[in-house]
């Protein structure tokens, strides 16, 4: 495991709803709007984590069936815990070696996972092969190169500011790959198909510096896995720092926003 990567932490659920679920939950809907998929069918959320785009096609797809695959066991289980839908079921597996027969889904989607993945190639030509033909693709990613997630980047700014060393784990030098440009050519050359793109752009706003803060300190995701690990005076010191650079407005709310990039085909009959 890399020094970077070594922050990964994607087990507990709830500590992942507090940082980045409450955000993924909002970007979903958007995807699926732009989406157009038909609605009913069978769908498969690949790397579903603890199941906010699941919950959107539930939500809004009037899917058959939905299948949300991630290779977290914690996630899953916490993804299940929140439904009794009984058109969804979570279960564990690989996203780059998908344990489902070819042609068997009306559309295969994903949220903010395929940074993620070693094999980004061999993940996208799994979700190509699972879906029938004329059935949908699409993924979305967050913009990290382009600093598109403020909540982030000002996280990353203040730590690399105290820590030179952080410098390197920060998401927009771990995935220089996740721009609308380089997104594009990866799903024409995997999928071999047309490809439309769009930016999603969201608000995310904190209602203080403690609701901006905490869930940095909980351990699930990149940065609050960072967050964690540091010793308590270290901590202390970032948590100052945060404090005293992010823009407050005057009710004391932190006020960034979020953008993902989102990229879709249908695939060819
Ligand atoms: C940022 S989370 C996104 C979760 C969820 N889709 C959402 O929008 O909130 C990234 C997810 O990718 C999952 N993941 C990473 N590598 C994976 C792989 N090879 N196969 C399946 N899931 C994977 C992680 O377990 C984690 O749940």
């Amino acid at each position: 495991m890399s020094e970077s990567s070594r922050h990964d932490s994607w087990q507990a659920g709830a500590n992942y709803d507090a940082y980045m679920g409450r955000w993924s939950r909002r970007v979903a809907p958007r995807f699926l709007d732009w989406l157009e998929a038909p609605e009913g069918g069978d769908w498969l959320d690949v790397g579903c984590g603890t199941g906010s785009l699941s919950a959107a096609i539930l939500g809004q797809s009037a899917p058959r069936s939905v299948t949300g695959v991630d290779a977290s066991e914690g996630f899953v289980v916490h993804a299940a815990s929140k439904t009794d839908d009984p058109r969804v079921r979570f279960r564990r597996g690989d996203a780059q070696k998908l344990d489902v027969p070819a042609e068997s889904f009306d559309a295969a989607v994903s949220g903010l996972v395929l940074n993620f993945v070693p094999g980004r190639s061999a993940m996208l030509r799994e979700m190509a092969r699972v879906v029938r033909p004329g059935g949908r693709l699409g993924f979305f990613v967050w913009d990290y190169p382009g600093g598109g997630v403020r909540f982030m980047r000002e996280f990353w700014r203040a730590a690399s500011a105290l820590d030179p060393a952080a410098q390197d784990l920060t998401e927009d030098k771990r995935f220089p790959d996740c721009t609308e440009a380089r997104l594009r050519d990866l799903a024409v050359r995997v999928w071999g198909m047309e490809v439309e793109s769009t930016a999603l752009v969201i608000d995310t706003r904190f209602a203080d510096f403690t609701d901006y803060w905490t869930p940095f300190t909980l351990g699930a995701g990149p940065a609050p896995g960072y967050c964690a690990a540091l010793p308590p005076d270290r901590r202390e010191a970032l948590r100052r720092k945060l404090e005293s650079d992010l823009p407050a407005e005057p009710d004391g709310g932190i006020a960034l926003t979020a953008r993902a990039w989102a990229v879709k085909a249908v695939k060819s009959s």
